[in-house]
């Protein structure tokens, strides 16, 4: 096969505060033909995630951070379009974490085969991938069960809705807050949530309060700030929070002060959990089976906003941050 020509997004300065375009570049690369345990995948989808912007900054954190100069990389899904070992072949459909590129070559341990009976392949990068397992695992990290009363924030997100799906189906009472009274409208018709409200519209804490007035039981916390402090005023005795994410504070260039209000933890015996989903990765099998089933089953969603192009990439990263996505953000590639 002759060589492969490609493009990719590399990080090209380090963003203080919210990135902005300056901070990258659209590169294009050869390819050489891939050699024996080799595997050619063209990307068909790619995905962003609100971690990478950590991982833009110098400091050292769960994940190195990504060198200047280099492309990214995270969650993607493609096809084989040539393989030269023996566990794939041309057609293939296979999730990696070679995102942020057209092509890319690759040994088989670096791939995930995945069936093509499911389409858009997208969905491996959302309900049913790693996007639908952090809601899978937080919720198994507190023991989420039938008539716990959760709170969900960032809930029209990727991982939020999911959350938010999965804990109806365990017979929860399920609230969420989003940036939008379309995502509200998402989340009360689409998702099945029993309650939704606008964070921008007022204090979390009175809209909590009013929404769910004897309290709630889990706090699925994928925003932090003033959410996390909400949530420690409305919990019950013996509550728990799932430390998912803090998207508030990620593009901060100092550290926030913790919730002032943390004594909670101590005066209502409160648990929280914070948890990484690469470290569940035992539990994918598992995972899979069970969204796999309510998905197959109709009960299970996988929404998606979509931009188009690799030249996107970077708008819809950034759009994460301003709320432009309903469920998970994904590039399509062409
Ligand atoms: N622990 C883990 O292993 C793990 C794995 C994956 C993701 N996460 C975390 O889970 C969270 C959700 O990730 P995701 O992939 O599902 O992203 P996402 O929710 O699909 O996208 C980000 C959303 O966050 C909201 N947002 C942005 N800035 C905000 C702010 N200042 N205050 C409140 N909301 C804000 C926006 O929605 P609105 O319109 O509602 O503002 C936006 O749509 C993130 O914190 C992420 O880091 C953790």
């Amino acid at each position: 096969m002759s060589k492969i020509i490609s493009r990719e997004i590399r990080l090209t300065s380090r963003p203080n505060g919210i990135p902005t375009a300056a901070n990258f570049s659209l590169a294009q690369v050869e390819l050489e033909p891939p050699q024996d345990q080799q595997v050619l995948v063209r990307n068909l989808f790619m995905s962003v995630d609100p971690y990478m912007r950590g991982r833009m900054n110098a400091g050292q954190s769960y994940v190195p951070p990504f060198e200047l100069g280099k492309p990214l990389d995270g969650g993607a899904v493609g096809e084989v379009i040539e393989s030269r070992a023996k566990e794939f072949k041309t057609g293939d459909a296979v999730t990696s974490n070679f995102g942020w590129r057209e092509y890319f070559i690759a040994a088989p341990k670096d791939l995930h085969q995945v069936s093509r009976e499911i389409q858009p392949l997208s969905v491996y990068l959302g309900a049913l991938g790693m996007t639908g397992m952090t809601a899978w695992v937080g919720l198994n990290l507190v023991e989420v069960k039938a008539g716990d009363v959760i709170y969900i924030s960032g809930a029209a997100g990727a991982v939020g809705n999911v959350a938010g799906q999965l804990a109806k189906l365990r017979g929860c009472k399920v609230i969420g807050s989003a940036g939008s009274m379309e995502k509200v409208e998402f989340l009360r018709e689409e998702c099945g949530f029993d309650i939704a409200f606008d964070y921008k519209t007022g204090p979390v804490l009175e809209q909590l309060n009013l929404e769910a007035p004897d309290g709630i039981d889990v706090c699925f916390d994928n925003v932090g700030g003033e959410t996390l402090e909400a949530a420690l005023s409305a919990l019950r005795l013996h509550g728990r929070i799932i430390a998912c994410g803090g998207i508030s504070g990620y593009n901060e260039e100092k550290p926030r002060p913790g919730p002032s209000n943390l004594f909670n933890m101590i005066t209502k015996r409160l648990t929280m959990k914070g948890f990484i989903v690469r470290d569940w990765l035992d539990h994918q099998g598992e995972f899979e089976k069970e969204a796999g089933g309510y998905f197959r089953a109709g009960k299970l969603k996988n929404k998606e906003t979509v931009v188009e192009g690799i030249e996107q990439a970077v708008g819809a990263f950034v759009g994460l941050f301003a709320g432009r996505n309903i469920g998970k953000m994904m590039v399509k590639l062409s």
